[in-house]
């Protein structure tokens, strides 16, 4: 409920107590949470139409209202009421009814007492002065009506003065201090309120003049009406009580819809000397009362908000209580599910680990069943390279005496037979050895060597090399092969492969046909076909051909050639490795087609790499007159010696002996660039020469290459123990022979420095004739031979040259353009930079003394003038060098 209530004024302490009654009684109706707006409108007619209007517009639900004047309230008042708002009017009234009640004392009466009163002071004689409220209001002009109807019937009692002191008190002082200067003659005054009656009372005693005063409103404060009186200021009063209270009673009553009085009167009664002092006393008592009640008032108010806290809290409380049980009731439930869940997955997790166990059971089982058949294929094939090893071996003596029988027998019917038992020894070999590769590629032991090189020219040789054997049988080679394409490649796997290919196919061709070998390069990839116009494979056994030892059921094969063998399972196995494919198409009686197709390059293409390696390792069968190189060849068997002479004297420069003895002396003197020997000779065969070579300072530096029949592991270790620098089996392939030949020499020609380190002798040895370098390389071997002798001198060189000390002084200055003893020094600290490169493990006394310096400090200057380098730091570059070389 929201109550608007306009208030004329809120000066003076009586419009204020009003509103204070008001406050107080709304405590007491706290259930109906009542809204009390107070407007203060000063005295002012504007201003309090505006608060009304302010207050309607706020939405209020009743008006109390105390008009400060009657006229130009009026209408205002009627236009709320009429607006269906219900309207009390308090203590001053308005020009019309449209109000809902009224509510006041009745100051008709008022005016009448205090006329009353004024008699009985008078004593019915006396000059009256009027001093009066606000004129438009209708206090002010039923109070002055009433004791007018009482003064005026009295004939020696005189209205003298009427002055608007329109209530208020300072006015009034104004009015009453300027009037008793001039006039002050008479005997009563009566003001219609008190505040105004104090004022004369004070003008009065200013000029001491001691009128009877009458008041109204006898307020019971202690500035008020009733404290006036008995402090002697006034002589009375007329009670006239505000109504707060009692208005808003009326209010709620109103509001309630209950019924009320539409006019109330509020009663009154004269205060005077006889009645003031108890009726301050009365209250004093009302006002401790009044306290209590306040103090009630504030604790209940406190109590109150205390419940409503508490309320709230308990609410709070209750909610929580019920969410907590909400919650609980959920996590119940989901922890129920939760669990039925759980033991539904039990159930299902015990059933999955029965099956792992199974299932774990069952793979153990299979495991080891393949583990124990792994065993036992390994057993077997152990068992089985065993036993290729031993038969390789037997094979191996078998094939060397053929060959000798076959060149000591003329009988052609007995040459025939000797034929079929080489030819099928070879074969035996080509079995065994497709075995142990097999072996080895199982074992992971069989390692690719890629070579960057021209595939198409090393192709077009190997088919070469089948040239004749395909002319005896009347069938062609046609081969549809580019000139140049290059590729990296292991040159043991394709040849391997190109070697059975065609021999199959040679051995399965029609008489006369043509067998076709092509060669293409497409998206990084070589694919090489070789094609046959021969029997062809039956289309049911296409998918076993490259099975090892698969026999062909070929109808039409009338050839008595075998067709069972290793050798495309090998070919298959060496392609994979080589990261390609192998694959067959054939029609029966019309021919087959092998197609092998490999990756072009196996690393990351590198322009400098892969360039430097193509020119560097391709062979270059085109140079014909590059003879700069010589190479020995030491070979007992003439035939032999004679074809290996013929293939590399299209390059080097080649020298021969028939052993190794020989080979040893023709090497110390020819100091060859390359030494290509046998194993297998009389007198001194390879190994022990190719030991000799290493041993001797003079000629440790050339690369030694054996070559042999005798294909083994061991003999190849031993070989490479003994320092030989490449073994090669036979029969050998040409390119392979040319290939290492040519990588060793160049290879080391990048060493040369270190293995005649002085540029000086290598200079010399080079540009010097024959016999020149002779004799250099004679008086070397002298000096070397004598090392331990720290005295060798000219003198005994002459000896050991068998030359006179003079002949051999100009001699040894003509050639070398050297004094002799300094080409002494040369000679020892180039033997002792060969011997740092021969065994990195000696110390530099070590050097030093076995080249023949008896003091190792003065070794190491001398080294140091000749080489620019010191000893050790000349060992560490050399590792470096010699790594580098090895890897390229
Ligand atoms: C207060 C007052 C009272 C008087 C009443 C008349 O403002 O002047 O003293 O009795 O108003 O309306």
């Amino acid at each position: 409920m929201v109550i608007g209530f306009s208030q004329c004024t809120m000066i003076d302490e009586w419009r204020q107590a009003m509103v204070e009654d008001m406050k107080r009684e709304i405590t007491f109706y706290r259930d109906l949470d009542i809204e009390l707006i107070i407007k203060d409108a000063g005295d002012n007619n504007d201003k309090q139409i505006a608060d009304i209007n302010d207050l309607v517009s706020k939405g209020i639900d009743l008006l109390i209202v105390s008009p400060n004047e009657a006229e130009p309230l009026t209408p205002t008042v009627e236009r709320v009421f009429d607006g269906g708002i219900p309207v009390i009017i308090v203590d001053r009234k308005i020009n019309s009814t449209k109000y809902t009640a009224f509510i006041g004392a009745d100051n008709l009466a008022i005016g009448k007492e205090a006329g009353y009163f004024a008699e009985e002071l008078l004593k019915g004689k006396g000059k009256v002065l009027e001093i009066t409220g606000l004129k438009g209001s209708t206090p002010a002009k039923e109070r002055s009506a009433g004791f007018h109807e009482i003064v005026d019937k009295l004939p020696n009692i005189n209205t003298v003065k009427v002055i608007e002191g329109a209530w208020l008190e300072s006015k009034t002082l104004r009015l009453t201090d300027s009037l008793f200067r001039i006039f002050n003659d008479f005997n009563l005054i009566f003001a219609h309120n008190d505040f105004m009656a104090n004022a004369a009372s004070k003008s009065a005693r200013k000029y001491n003049i001691k009128p009877y005063i009458v008041g109204v409103d006898g307020m019971n404060s202690p500035t008020g009406g009733v404290s006036m009186v008995i402090n002697g200021f006034i002589d009375g009063t007329v009670f006239y009580p505000s109504g707060g209270d009692k208005a808003i009673q009326l209010a709620i009553q109103i509001l309630a819809g209950k019924p009320y009085e539409k006019n109330i009167d509020l009663s009154t009664y004269r205060i005077d000397n006889t009645n003031a002092r108890t009726l301050w006393l009365q209250g004093q008592q009302l006002k401790d009362q009044q306290d209590k009640i306040d103090k009630q008032s504030d604790q209940l108010n406190l109590m109150t908000d205390a419940l409503k806290k508490r309320r709230t809290l308990l609410l709070l409380t209750y909610t929580t209580i019920i969410l907590l049980v909400l919650i609980v009731s959920l996590i119940l439930r989901s922890w129920r599910h939760k669990n039925k869940m759980n033991k539904i997955l039990d159930e299902k997790n015990k059933t999955i680990i029965k099956q792992n166990e199974i299932i774990t059971k069952q793979r153990d089982d299979s495991l080891d069943l393949l583990i124990v058949a792994e065993e036992a294929r390994e057993n077997k094939l152990r068992l089985f390279t065993d036993l290729s090893h031993e038969l390789r071996t037997v094979v191996t003596l078998i094939i060397s005496p053929i060959q000798d029988i076959l060149n000591l027998v003329h009988d052609e019917s007995v040459r025939k037979k000797i034929l079929v038992l080489q030819r099928s020894t070879e074969r035996l070999a080509r079995l065994t050895d497709g075995i142990l590769k097999f072996r080895s590629i199982e074992n992971n032991k069989y390692h690719l060597t890629f070579f960057s090189g021209n595939i198409a020219q090393f192709i077009t040789n190997i088919i070469e090399t089948f040239h004749e054997q395909a002319e005896k049988k009347n069938i062609k080679l046609k081969s549809e092969i580019e000139d140049e394409i290059y590729a990296e490649f292991d040159v043991g796997v394709i040849e391997k492969v190109m070697y059975n290919l065609l021999s199959n196919a040679i051995k399965f061709s029609n008489r006369p046909g043509i067998i076709t070998i092509s060669l293409k390069s497409e998206n990084s990839k070589i694919a090489i076909t070789v094609k046959d116009c021969g029997i062809g494979i039956p289309k049911n056994e296409l998918p076993f051909i490259f099975n090892r030892f698969y026999k062909i059921n070929n109808k039409n094969n009338t050839s008595g050639n075998e067709n069972i063998g290793i050798g495309l399972a090998l070919s298959k196995e060496l392609i994979q490795l080589h990261g390609g494919k192998i694959t067959v198409e054939s029609v029966e009686t019309r021919g087959t087609s092998f197609t092998f197709t490999i990756p072009q390059f196996h690393k990351k293409p590198d322009s400098k790499t892969n360039n430097n390696q193509i020119t560097d390792l391709s062979f270059d069968f085109s140079r014909k007159t590059d003879k700069n190189k010589t190479v020995l060849v030491v070979e007992d068997n003439s035939d032999l010696l004679m074809v290996i002479t013929d293939i590399l004297s299209k390059f080097y420069n080649v020298i021969s002996a028939n052993n190794g003895k020989e080979g040893l002396d023709v090497a110390s003197r020819r100091l060859p660039d390359l030494i290509l020997s046998d194993i297998l000779m009389p007198v001194m065969d390879g190994m022990k020469m190719c030991i000799e070579i290493k041993e001797n300072p003079l000629t440790c530096h050339i690369p030694v290459i054996l070559l042999t029949a005798i294909d083994s592991e061991e003999n190849m270790i031993k070989g490479f123990d003994i320092g030989a620098d490449a073994y090669i089996t036979k029969p050998f392939n040409e390119y392979l022979l040319l290939s290492n030949i040519k990588s060793l020499i160049e290879s080391r020609e990048k060493m040369q420095q270190f293995f005649c380190p002085s540029p000086y002798f290598r200079e010399l040895l080079q540009t010097k004739d024959i016999s020149e370098g002779g004799f250099i390389k004679d008086c070397l071997n002298h000096i070397y031979e004598n090392l331990e002798n720290e005295n060798y001198t000219l003198e005994n060189l002459s000896k050991n040259m068998n030359m006179s000390r003079s002949s051999l002084y100009r001699k040894i200055i003509e050639v070398t353009k050297l004094r002799p003893v300094d080409f002494i020094k040369k000679a020892k600290l180039n033997y002792a930079a060969k011997l740092i490169l021969s065994n990195e493990t000696w110390n530099i006394n070590e050097i030093s003394w076995r080249s023949g310096f008896s003091d190792a400090k003065y070794f190491s200057k001398c080294f140091y003038n000749e080489f620019r380098i010191n000893p050790s730091q000349f060992s560490k570059e050399y590792l470096k060098a010699k790594n580098i070389t090895l890897n390229n």
